[in-house]
């Protein structure tokens, strides 16, 4: 949720802020803005919309800022104020030289608002965000000092926060703070950057430092300085990032969305590599640093996750409590942390984030630490804020994400549960050696059989264009592929905005069997296995009330061709794995109907990719 850039250095700022805008895009992209020191004057530049459209009112004022080296930049995902040039950060105070862009929530803004307004600060925007600026621009009329500034004005703030700020007076000088939002400073040679996120500074530097909450960190070309809340100066804790510049390269597909799909046979690969050597070899899970002895004795797990993330991890509550008979409550994190929860200390809680920063995980993760339940992070980016406040850590490693709707880190945190699932059990000693060397065995099969889904996509493509008009979409399963339903209707919503709603299959006659005649489309996800039977009879229903049916299916039945009126098949998988080979078609089906549609697939309006605010 909104991305921000700091530059001081000795090269052009125009040009490092804007490509770090770039590659922060992901967080926000509804308009965006940059403030630069010129000469002697701090000189900010806005747009509304796509990042484009900053580079192009910044072509007309090529001249203003071609020696300027010092500067700010901010790319949002509104919360407080529409996505106009004046809710666009950078912020600035009444007279203007003091400029502050901002990633996060400030709480109480309503009440420093009317204080700052009746101290004769002049308002301009909507934001939440403007309070800072106005705020830190009284304090240094006090001590003259930004960083003391800043200081002092965040000890006014409630909420969430990371910020950047420049003055007027200050040649090159930029101050940051955080609290509850990322934020790091990359350190080059004669320059530091401050970002919310690795991939804007991986170009230009791979040493970095994280920001921790409540520190201020000064910068200028030759030198950093960090204190704390009080003012006492800290070692900075410097850090070699373990990123390679990161390529942001569609390489030759259209999408980052299908690119991200396409990588998914080598995602799931890439997880089993020391992990799991061979289908008669133990699964080895180095990560998992509860001992054997707790994990045996373990009676209950939590996870805790949203979006697509919470869809892996009800598919995860499936395996755990199939293959180790342990009890498994998955809730959405936004819905956990406004109530008394039960938790304690002989409860295992399991974060799932793509992102690891995502705030409503990240509060509910805080909370069970704090009950002192083991804490076990899946997530693409141990360097998130989430992977320092775990116990145990398990990285699904699959790489940068940039499609705002996620795919490859959906079927990688399948690939974490399945790994989990089955080594609890090994330790456990709960699943009979012969049906842990079959289910290994098929694990390892599976980036072949997803490759086999992305070689012939020819009648997801046919089912996307026949379908592509509709309005709504409902989409059946039962059992292990209840998420997937839900999986896949999220990706049809995300991308398409087409209103997709995913159930249980039983639960079609308890009321949404209202909504089926001739024009809705209903998507059976028709696996081999303990409920074909029973979501057979389902689709029946459905097809009883004239609703064009599609199947997506691994059975060979003859009768499904008169059920069905489109049918997508995928190779035969162990029912326990059809999960990962049920939702790459789905995948495709969203993004194929989003693209036909002419939709922006890989940044859908109103969307983020990491949501920093609850
Ligand atoms: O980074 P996280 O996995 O914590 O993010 C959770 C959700 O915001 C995320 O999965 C969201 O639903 C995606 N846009 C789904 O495609």
């Amino acid at each position: 949720m909104c991305g921000i850039i700091g530059y001081t250095g000795n090269k052009s700022v125009v040009d490092i802020l804007i490509d770090g805008l770039r590659q922060l895009e992901y967080r926000g992209y509804d308009s965006s803005g940059i403030a630069v020191k010129c000469d002697n004057d701090v000189k900010v530049y806005k747009a509304e919309g796509k990042l484009e459209n900053l580079c192009n009112v910044l072509s007309n004022h090529k001249g203003e800022f071609e020696t300027a080296t010092c500067g700010i930049g901010h790319i949002r995902w509104a919360t407080h104020g529409a996505p106009t040039v004046l809710n666009a950060h950078p912020h600035t105070c009444t007279c203007g030289h003091l400029a502050i862009v901002h990633n996060g929530i400030i709480e109480n803004y309503k009440e420093l608002r009317e204080k700052l307004s009746s101290e004769g600060c002049t308002f301009r925007s909507q934001t939440d965000t403007e309070v800072v600026a106005h705020l830190v621009a009284r304090k240094y009329a006090q001590t003259k000092n930004l960083t003391e500034a800043v200081r002092m004005a965040a000890k006014e703030l409630e909420g969430a926060y990371a910020l950047c700020v420049m003055h007027n007076d200050y040649k090159n000088t930029i101050v940051a703070t955080k609290r509850n939002a990322p934020l790091l400073v990359g350190i080059g040679e004669g320059e530091f950057f401050a970002a919310s996120d690795v991939p804007a500074i991986i170009k230009h530097t791979n040493r970095a430092m994280y920001l921790n909450d409540n520190e201020i960190v000064t910068l200028t070309p030759d030198k950093m300085t960090l204190i704390n809340s009080d003012a006492m100066e800290l070692a900075p804790k410097i850090e070699v990032l373990p990123w390679e510049p990161v390529a942001l390269s569609k390489m030759g597909y259209k999408h980052f969305m299908l690119k991200e799909i396409h990588e998914q046979p080598d995602v799931i690969r890439n997880i089993l590599v020391g992990k799991l050597h061979a289908p008669d070899e133990e699964i080895v899970l180095n990560e998992v640093k509860l001992t054997k002895e707790t994990l045996r004795h373990l009676h209950r797990i939590q996870i805790i996750a949203c979006g697509t993330s919470l869809h892996a991890a009800m598919v995860g509550k499936y395996l755990i409590e199939n293959f180790c008979g342990i009890p498994v409550d998955v809730e959405a994190s936004s819905e956990y942390i406004y109530r008394r929860t039960v938790t304690d200390k002989h409860t295992l809680v399991i974060g799932v984030s793509q992102s690891g920063e995502t705030a409503d995980t990240l509060t509910a993760i805080k909370q069970s630490k704090e009950k002192g339940s083991h804490i076990l992070i899946i997530t693409n980016r141990p360097d998130s804020a989430m992977a320092r406040l775990a116990d145990s850590l398990i990285s699904v490693n699959a790489g940068i994400e940039v499609s705002v709707a996620a795919t490859k880190s959906y079927i990688a945190q399948l690939m974490a549960f399945y790994l989990l699932a089955l080594y609890m059990a090994e330790v456990k000693e709960c699943v009979d050696l012969g049906m842990l060397t079959t289910l290994k065995t098929e694990m390892m099969l599976l980036p072949q059989k997803v490759e086999r889904i992305l070689a012939n996509t020819d009648d997801i493509q046919k089912c996307a264009r026949r379908y592509a008009a509709t309005k709504d979409f409902i989409y059946i399963a039962r059992g292990i592929n209840y998420p997937t339903a839900l999986e896949g209707a999220l990706k049809l919503k995300e991308i398409s905005y087409i209103n997709a709603t995913g159930y249980p299959a039983g639960e079609l006659k308890h009321g949404p069997i209202a909504m089926l005649d001739e024009t809705m489309p209903v998507l059976s996800i028709l696996m081999n296995g303990c409920v074909y039977e029973k979501l057979l009879s389902n689709s029946e229903e459905a097809k009883a009330r004239n609703a064009r049916m599609i199947a997506l299916t691994n059975s060979k039945d003859e009768k499904l061709n008169d059920l069905f009126d489109s049918i997508i098949r995928v190779p035969d998988v162990i029912e326990l794995f059809s999960p990962v080979i049920a939702m790459v078609p789905l995948q495709l089906l969203a993004y194929y109907i989003a693209e036909f549609l002419g939709k922006d697939v890989d940044q859908p309006r109103n969307l983020a990719k990491s949501v920093t605010v609850e």
